[in-house]
C-alpha cells in the first residue's frame, strides 16, 4: 500500500506565518506540522510516501525528511503547481501508486486518540480487499468541512463539500483510504463549481457504489485541522499538555519507525543525537535504552 501526504496550497487563511515559510513546517509545540500526519501513514504500516508540496517549498521538505531512509522507508516527492483540489493528488501521484491501494492524508491534519491503529487497520485492509473508507468527527461548525450523514444503522448516506445546510454534525476529516482504482476515478472528475478536483466527489463514486465506510473517531477522539490561528494554538497547546501528562510524543515518526522494527537502536541514537539540546532529542534516546 502506498501514502501520499498533501502538503501544498498558499495557507493563506494563516497570513503573515505562512507568507516565507510553508504551513506544513510550522511548528506544531516540538514538532513541525507534518510530522503529525506523516506518522499516521506510518502508524498505518506505510512505508512509501509521496509528499507532495508547492515548488517553492519543495526544498525544505527534503531538507527536513530526505528520501526517508534514516526512518527506514522511502520518501518522494512531487510539486502542485497550484492548489487545484485535493483529488488532484491522485492525477499528481498517479505514477507513483502504480495501481496499488492507497491512502492519503492532508498534511495539516493531527489525529490522537485511543482505538486509531485499529482504525487504521480496518482501513488498509478495507481498502486492500476492494473500497474505501473515511474518518468522521463531530464538529460545532460542519459546514466548514465535508459533511457525511449516516443511517441508523452507522452506513454513510450522503457526502456533501461545504454544505450551507449540513445534513448532520459529522465532518470528514483529511484522511482517506483507497483501493486501486482511486487513480481511474480521480481522472474522471470534473473540477467543481470553485474550480477545485473536490475530494468530496471521489468519496461520491465510492458512495455510489456502496463501498465507503466510515469510521466515526467517536467521543474522547482529538482532531485537528489547523487551518486558522486558533486552530494552530489550540492544537500546540493540546499537544504539549498531552505529551507532559503522558510523558509520551504525538506524531513522533522516530519513535514509530523504531517501534515497527525499521530502524536499528543505533540509527535512533543517531536520530536523537541531532536533538541532543531538546527534550524531543532527549526522548528518542531514552527510547533507545528503555524496553
Ligand atoms: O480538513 C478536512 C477538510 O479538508 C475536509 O472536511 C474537506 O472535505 C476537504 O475539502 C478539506 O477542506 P479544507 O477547506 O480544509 O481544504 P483546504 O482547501 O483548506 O485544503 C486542506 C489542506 O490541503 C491545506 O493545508 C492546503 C492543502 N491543499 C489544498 C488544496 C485545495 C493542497 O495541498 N492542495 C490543494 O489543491
Amino acid at each position: 500500500m502506498k501514502g501520499i501526504v498533501l502538503a501544498g496550497g498558499h495557507g493563506t487563511r494563516l497570513h503573515p506565518l505562512t507568507q516565507a515559510v510553508s504551513k506544513q513546517l510550522l511548528p506544531v509545540y516540538d514538532k513541525p506540522m507534518i510530522y503529525y500526519s506523516l506518522s499516521v501513514l506510518l502508524m498505518a504500516g506505510i512505508r512509501e510516501v509521496l509528499l507532495i508540496t508547492t515548488p517553492e517549498d519543495n526544498a525544505a521538505f527534503k531538507r527536513l525528511l530526505g528520501d526517508g531512509s534514516d526512518l527506514g522507508i522511502s520518501i518522494k516527492y512531487e510539486v502542485q503547481d497550484s492548489p487545484d483540489g485535493l483529488a488532484q493528488a491522485f492525477v499528481i501521484g498517479k505514477d507513483f501508486i502504480d495501481g496499488e491501494p492507497s491512502a492519503l492524508v492532508l498534511g495539516d491534519n493531527i489525529f490522537y486518540g485511543g482505538g486509531f491503529t485499529g482504525m487504521l487497520k480496518r482501513a488498509r485492509t478495507h481498502a486492500e480487499e476492494g473500497g474505501a473508507t473515511i474518518f468522521a468527527c463531530k464538529v460545532n461548525d460542519p459546514q466548514r468541512f465535508g459533511v457525511v450523514e449516516f443511517d441508523e444503522e452507522g452506513h454513510a448516506i450522503s457526502i456533501e463539500e461545504k454544505p450551507r445546510h449540513p445534513r448532520s454534525d459529522y465532518c470528514v476529516t483529511g484522511l482517506y483510504f483507497y483501493d486501486e482504482h482511486a487513480c481511474d476515478f480521480a481522472a474522471n472528475l470534473q473540477p467543481s463549481n470553485r474550480g477545485e478536483l473536490e475530494i468530496t466527489d471521489l468519496n461520491q463514486v465510492y458512495l455510489e457504489k456502496g463501498q465507503l465506510s466510515v469510521e466515526n473517531l467517536g467521543r474522547g477522539f482529538a482532531w485537528f485541522d489547523t487551518g486558522t490561528v486558533a486552530s494552530l494554538a489550540n492544537a500546540a497547546e493540546f499537544i504539549r499538555v498531552v505529551e507532559y501528562h503522558t510523558g509520551v510524543k504525538v506524531g513522533s515518526i522516530e519513535e514509530i519507525a523504531y517501534r515497527s522494527g525499521w530502524i536499528s537502536r543505533a540509527q535512533l541514537l543517531e536520530l536523537a543525537s541531532r536533538s541532543d539540546k531538546t527534550d524531543y532529542g532527549h526522548y528518542l534516546k531514552h527510547l533507545a535504552y528503555s524496553h
